[in-house]
């Protein structure tokens, strides 16, 4: 029988709930030669600031057994080149719901950059970035303290009439009470997780391997952190939220989905493979029989 793969993000319909996540997937147009981009259910752009960033010093990327680290320190070409450049040469190939995902350093940069891309009409929602690990003075500053997170979503809820969803960080030790706070402050929903803070060191030269010395921790041995932080938060919150961190096949879809999620998004498995995003569309319906799921959307939180 034919599989629903369809999910929704609050009144926002999507036709599967991949997403390629922010930071791993640039503005769309590197993966063009792989497969065609509306495939996918939506997309999140990289991580783009008020005024454009060069990003931090390399090597900026490690690798890990069961992952990566990266200190890419969100680089970017800026809020308005983001809206006159990227988002025309994407809109020529991609025609589904964008997802724009924001980074600021001040309550006013997220203000102002969410106020240029809203001027675009496909993007559907805005992700913000309160969990980037790899900066100073901002990023996952706002993140960890649920007062500083609650006034930057409730900024950013007056300055767009597009829904908001908050991108949190597991870097804390009580996830739920930053989602909450978010909630309490107007977020239509959140995305989580971020990267975990890790390191690397040469033992050679007896140095930290990344520029920045530390720096995010993403791939496969995340996921059950990611899973559990995200069992937490749907257990405690009525707003959608979309799962992220370590997704690298169908199964963990369907996890991620019975964590409470209510789409996903895959990041490190697509840089090391960016076939990975038709291959779980063509394995899903096949994962669902075996589980006996007709419709993703009907999928229910395990207790
Ligand atoms: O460093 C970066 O650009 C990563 C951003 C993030 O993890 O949010």
């Amino acid at each position: 029988m034919v599989k629903d793969l369809s999910v929704f993000l609050g009144d926002l319909r999507l036709d599967n709930p991949l997403i390629p996540a922010s930071g791993t997937f640039g503005f769309g147009m590197e993966f063009l030669p792989y497969f065609d981009l509306d495939i996918l259910g939506s997309l999140s752009f990289k991580g783009t600031t008020l005024a454009p960033r060069e990003g931090n010093p390399v090597p900026r990327i490690a690798d890990c057994p069961a992952g990566m680290l990266n200190s890419v320190g969100l680089q970017n070409p800026g809020a308005e080149h983001v809206l006159t450049q990227e988002i025309p040469a994407l809109k020529k190939h991609f025609h589904k719901p964008i997802i724009a995902n924001v980074s600021g350093f001040s309550v006013t940069d997220y203000v102002e950059a969410v106020r240029i891309l809203s001027a675009e009409e496909q993007i559907a929602l805005f992700e913000i970035n309160i969990s980037c690990p790899n900066v100073h003075g901002g990023g996952m500053a706002f993140g960890t303290d649920p007062a500083a997170a609650a006034e930057v979503t409730r900024a950013v809820k007056k300055a767009t009439d597009k829904p908001v969803y908050m991108k949190l960080s597991p870097n804390v030790t009580d996830i739920v009470s930053i989602a909450r706070a978010c909630e309490d402050a107007g977020a239509d929903g959140l995305s989580l997780i971020n990267t975990l803070l890790g390191m690397r060191i040469d033992p050679l030269r007896r140095r930290p391997v990344l520029a920045n010395k530390v720096g995010g921790y993403s791939g496969p041995g995340i996921f059950p952190v990611a899973l559990r932080m995200v069992w937490q938060v749907t257990g405690q919150v009525r707003i959608p939220v979309i799962g992220m961190g370590g997704i690298s096949s169908a199964r963990d879809v369907i996890e991620m989905l019975m964590a409470g999620a209510s789409a996903v998004q895959i990041g490190a498995a697509g840089l090391r493979d960016p076939l990975v995003f038709p291959r779980i569309l063509a394995d899903l319906p096949d994962v669902m029989e075996e589980y006996g799921i007709q419709a993703l959307r009907d999928i229910q939180r395990v207790e």
